[in-house]
């Protein structure tokens, strides 16, 4: 009878340890925060569902005609970007490459989020051409001929809530780009505590070595511009917005941990 007892009684003790541990593996609630969690470490960046491939790099083919987004950026300007620019990010990245398989199976991605871990031999030049190689790929997908007007989707309402309103975030975004000296890039990203941050990179720096999530940028550099707007880097800015492609802005702003193809 007592050894019975006994054996009950453990089994109700196993019963209510097992339930505990399971409670204590359980996600801690969090308060409601207006604020997304920041994207995951390893989540793609340059498209929905895939990293972008170093080894080999390979030109992007742009998604319109050279001349579909004249509301702010000329053909001539289109074209050089695209083939000479971009095509040269792709060309350097291959060449730093060709000879360390001990990188060769890391993304542009990769790369960037770890550029300590490169080689020293060729941190400088991976630093520079995964940059733009991943950069100028964000840049013509967040564009597109059909752009323009104000943000839609979840963003239109993030921003709002993060800038106060579209034109005072429009405002801060464009006066960022102008104070950037030298080349580089301005931004919109995800910090790492999940909230939306203008941010600015030198060169062909991504957001993603500073772990931040980049949703949307504009190239700053005079081969950007330089063409159509001189030295009016100002007014550059400012049509800009005329091709910006909020579908894929949205998408961008929802790329959330553990939603990486999202
Ligand atoms: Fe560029």
């Amino acid at each position: 009878m007592m050894k019975r007892l006994l054996k009950h009684s453990l089994k109700l003790l196993l019963g209510l340890v097992m339930v505990v541990m399971f409670a204590a593996c359980q996600p801690t609630p969090t308060a409601n925060s207006q604020s997304p969690a920041p994207a995951s470490p390893d989540v793609s960046v340059a498209y929905p569902a895939r990293a972008l491939s170093a080894s080999p790099a390979q030109l992007p083919p742009l998604p319109y005609g050279y001349d579909a987004l004249s509301k702010a950026i000329d053909a001539e300007t289109m074209r050089l970007h695209h083939d000479q620019h971009h095509a040269a990010y792709v060309k350097n990245l291959n060449e730093a490459l060709k000879d360390q398989p001990q990188v060769q199976n890391r993304s542009v991605e990769a790369l960037l989020r770890d550029l300590n871990s490169v080689p020293e031999s060729i941190r400088m030049k991976v630093r520079n051409n995964a940059g733009g190689h991943l950069n100028h790929t964000i840049f013509w997908q967040i564009m597109s001929p059909d752009g323009g007007g104000q943000p839609t989707g979840a963003i239109a309402q993030e921003i709002n809530q993060t800038f106060g309103s579209f034109e005072n975030f429009q405002k801060q975004f464009n006066v960022a780009g102008g104070d950037r000296f030298g080349s580089g890039w301005v931004w919109l990203v995800r910090n790492g505590q999940g909230q939306l941050q203008i941010t600015t990179t030198p060169n062909q720096d991504n957001p993603i070595s500073e772990g931040n999530f980049p949703i949307m940028g504009n190239d700053v550099w005079e081969h950007a511009y330089y063409l159509k707007y001189r030295n009016r880097r100002a007014e550059y800015l400012s049509n800009w917005w005329n091709v910006v492609n909020w579908a894929e802005v949205d998408r961008r702003a929802k790329v959330r941990l553990g939603t990486a193809s999202s």
